[in-house]
């Protein structure tokens, strides 16, 4: 299986950006992900436009954007316009979902679903059309550092079967505690694409840190 690392950007030094993505780049990672919050889905506030199209500048690399916001709808033009390869928003944050998810492949980028730690994962299958990635928060979203709850790998298992019984052909990755002591695991249920903050932009050698990240994936195949 596929293993995808996509550093987030929230843990990195702001003011060495450019530096510090092409640091992941040279450890090998696949996306770069980019945390966005807006105060009232989660209680804190990140990134906007602005420094999306900044990373664009920066790297060739696709940019993961992960909206932790309600009205996702609002952002989906303008992110794209700034250069957003991928979308995703919280299912929690809205009650179109499938609608939202047609309006951003429309817009020529992936379309993912973010499902918090408490939201059961049967609401996939009724959008299963409709979606390119679904990301599995490890933890409840608002701030990078936070501890991988333990009762999402059961949730990562029983999505990848759901995934595999409904043909659904997705990205399915995680989001929060990610680290050398948890990748493994995430991925030994069933999860691709591994977005990782604190246990990359907190290392002293990020590009190695990358590469640390893959090998425990691979280590446990
Ligand atoms: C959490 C964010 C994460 C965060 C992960 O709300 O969605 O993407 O940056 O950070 P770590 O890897 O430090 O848990
Ligand atoms: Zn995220």
């Amino acid at each position: 299986m596929t293993v995808r690392i996509a550093p987030s950007v929230l843990a990195a030094d702001l003011g060495r950006l450019a530096e510090q993505v092409g640091e992941a780049e040279t450890g090998g990672a696949e996306w770069i992900h980019v945390d966005v919050m807006d105060g009232h889905f989660v209680p804190n506030l990140s990134f906007g436009a602005p420094v999306i199209r900044a990373l664009r500048r920066i790297t060739d690399l696709p940019l993961d954007v992960h909206l932790m916001v309600e009205r996702p709808e609002q952002y989906i033009a303008e992110y794209a316009e700034a250069g957003a390869s991928g979308l995703t928003f919280q299912a929690e944050a809205t009650d179109h979902a499938q609608r939202h998810l047609a309006a951003i492949r429309e817009r020529g980028m992936r379309a993912g679903l973010a499902l918090n730690p408490a939201t059961p994962p049967d609401l996939l299958l009724e959008v299963a059309g409709d979606l390119d990635l679904i990301l599995v928060m490890t933890v409840n979203p608002g701030f990078g550092g936070q501890s991988y709850l333990p009762a999402a790998t059961a949730k990562i298992r029983r999505i990848r079967a759901l995934m595999h019984d409904a043909k659904i052909a997705a990205s399915l990755e995680v989001d929060g505690g990610i680290t050398l002591a948890t990748i493994a695991e995430a991925h030994g249920a069933g999860a691709d694409t591994f977005v990782a903050g604190t246990a990359v932009f907190g290392a002293a050698d990020i590009a190695e840190a990358v590469r640390a990240l893959k090998r425990a994936c691979l280590s446990r195949v």
